[in-house]
C-alpha cells in the first residue's frame, strides 16, 4: 500500500497540476517522467540486481492506478517500459543485454519502446514486412514502424523483423535498436484524440545495422517473445483503463457532492446516486479482474486468458464510465478544466493498443476452447 500512496502522492501533486496544458499542446511528460524514473516507477517489477524495484505484478497494477487516474499518457510511458520492454528483457534477454538496455530503463535513466505495429500489420500481427536480413555478424533492418508508443523519447527499441519469409512467424526476430544507429529515423508524431502528450510516432529503418548479438532469444523466438510479452503488456493497460475510469468515478462523486440542482446536491437525485452506483460496481469488477491476472502472474501461473479477459473488460468499462461522469457533469464535463472530457478522450485507446478489444475475443475464446 506505500507503493500506492507513493504513486497517489506524485500523481496528484507533480503530474497534475500541468496535466491538462500538456494534453492541449501535446506535450511530452519530459521532466515529470524523468522524476517518475528517479522514484523507481519504471523498473518496478525488474530484480534489484539490474536497477529495478523487485516489486511484484500487484504493486504494480496499484501504481499503474493511481498515475492512470491523472496522467494516462505518463501512465503509458511506464506500462511500456515495465511490462513490454523491461519484462521481454529480463525473461529472455542474455546477461550481457540486460547490463547493457535492461538496467538504465529500470534506473530511470532511459525510456523504452517495443515496435511491432506496422502500417500492414496491427491486429494481424504475424504478417511483419520489416525485413532484418542475415549478414553474417549483424542484420540488415528495413521497413516502417507505426504508432509506436515513446517513439522519440526512447533510447532503447525492441523491433519485430522477418528474417526467413518462408518461415512466417517462426521467421521472425526480436532486435534490440539503439537510438542513433545509422539509418533510424524518427518519423511523424500521431495528432491523436487521446493521450495526446505521449509521443506516438511512425519509425523508418533504412539499411540499419544490427549486431547480432542484439538479438533477444534464439534466431526466430520473436513473434513468441512479442506474445509472451503482450500477456503481461495488457495487464498494465488493464491497470491504466481501470485507473482511468476510477479517476473518472472520483471526480464524479465530488462533483455531485459539491453541485446542487434543483435545491439539492446532484447525488441525492437518485438518477445521480443510481449512475455512481454503476459506474463503481464497473470500477471494482475490472480493478479485481486486474489484480487476479496479476497474481496469478505473480505465482508464476499461467496468465493470458484472465490478462485479455482483465483488459477487455477494463477498456469497455471504462468507456462506460468516462462517458457517465461527463454526463454527471452537464455543461462543465463537455470542457477541459473539469478533467473528465480528457479522460473519456483517453479512455477509448484502451480499447484499441496491445490487442484491440477484438483480439482480446480471439485469446479467451481460443483459450475457452481448448480447455
Ligand atoms: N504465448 C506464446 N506463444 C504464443 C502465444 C502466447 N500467448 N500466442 C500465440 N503464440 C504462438 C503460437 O503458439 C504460434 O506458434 P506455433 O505455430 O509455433 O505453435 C504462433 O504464436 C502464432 O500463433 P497464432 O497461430 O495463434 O497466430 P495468429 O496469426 O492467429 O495471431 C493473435 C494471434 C493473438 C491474433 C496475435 O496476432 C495478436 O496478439 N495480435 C495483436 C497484436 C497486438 O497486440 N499488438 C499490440 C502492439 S504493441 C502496443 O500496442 C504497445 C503500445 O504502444 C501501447
Amino acid at each position: 500500500m506505500a507503493v500506492k500512496a507513493a504513486a497517489r502522492n506524485f500523481a496528484q501533486n507533480v503530474l497534475k497540476p500541468g496535466v491538462i496544458e500538456r494534453d492541449k499542446n501535446a506535450k511530452f511528460a519530459t521532466e515529470e517522467i524523468k522524476q517518475l524514473g528517479q522514484l523507481g516507477f519504471l523498473g518496478m517489477m525488474v530484480d534489484p540486481k539490474y536497477g529495478g524495484g523487485g516489486m511484484d505484478t500487484v504493486s504494480y497494477v496499484l501504481a499503474m492506478e493511481e498515475i492512470s487516474k491523472v496522467d494516462a499518457s505518463v501512465a503509458v510511458c511506464m506500462s511500456v517500459c515495465n511490462s513490454l520492454v523491461n519484462w521481454g528483457l529480463e525473461r529472455f534477454g542474455s546477461e550481457d543485454q540486460k547490463m547493457k538496455f535492461l538496467a538504465p530503463i529500470a534506473r530511470g535513466e532511459k525510456i523504452g519502446a517495443f515496435c511491432l505495429s506496422e502500417p500492414e500489420a496491427g491486429s494481424d500481427a504475424t504478417s511483419q514486412r520489416t525485413t532484418a536480413e542475415d549478414k553474417g555478424d549483424y542484420y540488415l533492418l528495413n521497413g516502417t514502424k507505426n504508432w509506436i508508443t515513446n517513439g522519440s523519447s526512447a533510447s532503447i527499441y525492441i523491433v519485430f523483423a522477418q528474417s526467413n519469409k518462408e518461415a512466417g512467424h517462426r521467421g521472425i526476430n526480436a532486435l534490440i535498436v539503439e537510438r542513433g544507429m545509422e539509418g533510424f529515423i524518427v518519423g511523424e508524431k500521431e495528432d491523436k484524440m487521446g493521450i495526446r502528450s505521449s509521443d506516438t510516432h511512425t519509425l523508418i529503418f533504412n539499411d540499419v545495422k544490427v549486431p547480432k548479438e542484439n538479438r533477444v532469444g534464439e534466431e526466430g523466438f520473436g513473434f513468441k517473445f512479442a506474445m509472451q510479452t503482450l500477456g503481461g503488456g495488457r495487464i498494465g493497460i488493464a491497470s491504466q483503463a481501470m485507473g482511468i475510469a476510477s479517476g473518472a468515478l472520483e471526480l464524479a462523486v465530488a462533483y455531485a457532492a459539491e453541485r446542487k440542482t434543483f435545491g439539492k446536491e446532484l447525488h441525492k437525485h437518485q438518477a445521480i446516486a443510481f449512475k455512481l452506483a454503476d459506474m463503481a460496481t464497473r470500477v471494482e469488477a475490472a480493478r479485481l479482474l486486474t489484480l487476479r491476472a496479476a497474481s496469478l502472474k505473480d505465482q508464476k501461473l499461467e496468465f493470458t486468458e484472465e490478462a485479455s479477459m482483465a483488459k477487455l473488460f477494463a477498456s469497455e468499462i471504462a468507456q462506460f464510465v468516462t462517458t457517465e461522469a461527463v454526463q454527471i457533469h452537464g455543461g462543465y464535463g463537455y470542457v477541459r478544466e473539469y478533467h473528465v472530457e480528457r479522460l473519456m478522450r483517453d479512455a477509448k485507446i484502451t480499447q484499441i493498443y496491445e490487442g484491440t478489444s477484438e483480439i482480446q475475443k480471439i485469446v479467451i475464446s481460443r483459450a475457452i476452447l481448448a480447455d
